[in-house]
């Protein structure tokens, strides 16, 4: 099987086992004479499947009982609606800007409540995380939000901010289950499964149940109220049945390589690798400021467009594929998401160094 080294931002690589294990299911799955695409999501076998992804995910992270998880769908931008339309009171959130998609999420919260940026790195470029010291959170927030890893830009927090008691809001579309996670911490945790824990579809909410209002304004349509999925057990209507399996495959594959720390030890080696030999270069440059660096989203440039361009040229001929940057950002983009294997990084230094030595400075 020739696999090429995939550093996609997402959809992403997946685990080589998993795919292997989701083809020998595929027309049978565990000999039941059908494939899990053609299950009722309401038939026993579909129930175990997604009783037991929930238990896995829930070992993974030491999910506490206080917490709901849901599987939904709508990827992270439903949230960006859902999180302010269901945890309004006071009608105030505050935001720390990370760029993109964190001003997203405000941008949409805007519609909802008075959504208030406490903290920015707008004028370094988003270069980093903002400093985190005395946020002026306001004490009535309904919730303070963060994007904990910038997917575009390439940080990410690795401390939390100190919100006072607000409940914090996380969107971990780019590192959930990529490192131990405090679900304490947070009142709710959104994140696509796309880059770290399956395929597109599904959209998993960690959510503390008393938050979980039931008492929304009735302009909020059923569906997109956490607690019509919490009392439906994720059935309230057809959920993406295959997405739900696949992560199911990939929390099973997370469980027999240690965990959430086995999969930190393997990201923080890959990503070492990568910034070592960025800050070792004469000719490229990682982006982002050390203590704010993302392990899953390596940004970096050559500072010259035409040399990106040739770069990434000359990676996709030898099967480096995906390090194109983010069209507003330009540059290159290596994404180190859990299932990819030490050895694409390894390709990647060997193809940098190369690189360097056609292109001195
Ligand atoms: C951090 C972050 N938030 C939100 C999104 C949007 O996710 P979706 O396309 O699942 O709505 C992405 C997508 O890449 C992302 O990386």
């Amino acid at each position: 099987m020739a696999r090429i080294h995939n550093f996609s931002a997402g959809p992403a690589v997946l685990p080589e086992e998993v795919l292997l294990e989701a083809a020998r299911d595929l027309p049978d799955y565990q000999g039941k004479g059908l494939s899990v695409m053609e299950m009722s999501h309401r038939s026993a076998a579909f129930g175990d499947i997604m009783a037991q992804a929930e238990a896995d995910l829930r070992q993974l992270a030491d999910i506490p009982e206080d917490y709901a998880l849901l599987f939904l769908q709508g990827g992270a931008h439903t949230q960006f609606s859902m999180v302010p339309m269901n945890l309004v009171r006071n009608g105030k959130a505050d935001f720390v800007l990370t760029g993109h998609w964190a001003q997203k999420a405000m941008d949409e919260a805007g519609r909802f409540l008075d959504a208030r940026a406490v903290a920015s790195s707008e004028g370094t470029g988003y270069d980093r995380i903002p400093d985190l010291k005395g946020l002026n959170i306001r004490p009535e927030a309904d919730y303070v939000h963060i994007c904990e890893n910038n997917t575009i830009f390439g940080t990410q927090f690795h401390t939390l901010p100190d919100t006072g008691g607000v409940p914090l809001v996380g969107d971990l579309s780019s590192d959930i289950f990529s490192r131990p996670l405090d679900v304490r911490q947070y009142g709710l945790i959104y994140a696509g499964t796309q880059k770290n824990l399956g395929i597109a579809g599904l959209t998993l909410v960690i959510v503390r149940k008393d938050l979980v209002r039931e008492d929304l304004p009735g302009t909020v349509p059923l569906m997109l109220g956490y607690h019509t999925h919490l009392k439906a057990g994720s059935r309230y209507n057809t959920p993406p049945t295959f997405s739900i399996y696949m992560t199911g495959l990939v929390a099973r594959w997370l469980l027999s390589g240690g965990g959430l720390a086995g999969a930190a030890q393997r990201n923080e080696r890959k990503a070492r690798l990568l910034y070592e030999t960025l800050d070792e270069s004469p000719l490229f440059k990682a982006r982002v400021q050390e203590d704010s660096r993302s392990l899953m989203n390596v940004v970096f440039s050559t500072g010259d467009q035409a040399l990106d361009e040739r770069f990434v040229k000359g990676a996709e001929a030898r099967g480096l594929s995906g390090l194109k940057g983010y069209r507003t950002v330009g540059g290159m983009r290596a994404s180190l998401y859990n299932a990819l294997p030490y050895d694409s990084v390894v390709a990647l230094r060997d193809y940098i160094k190369e690189f360097e030595g056609e292109h001195p400075c």
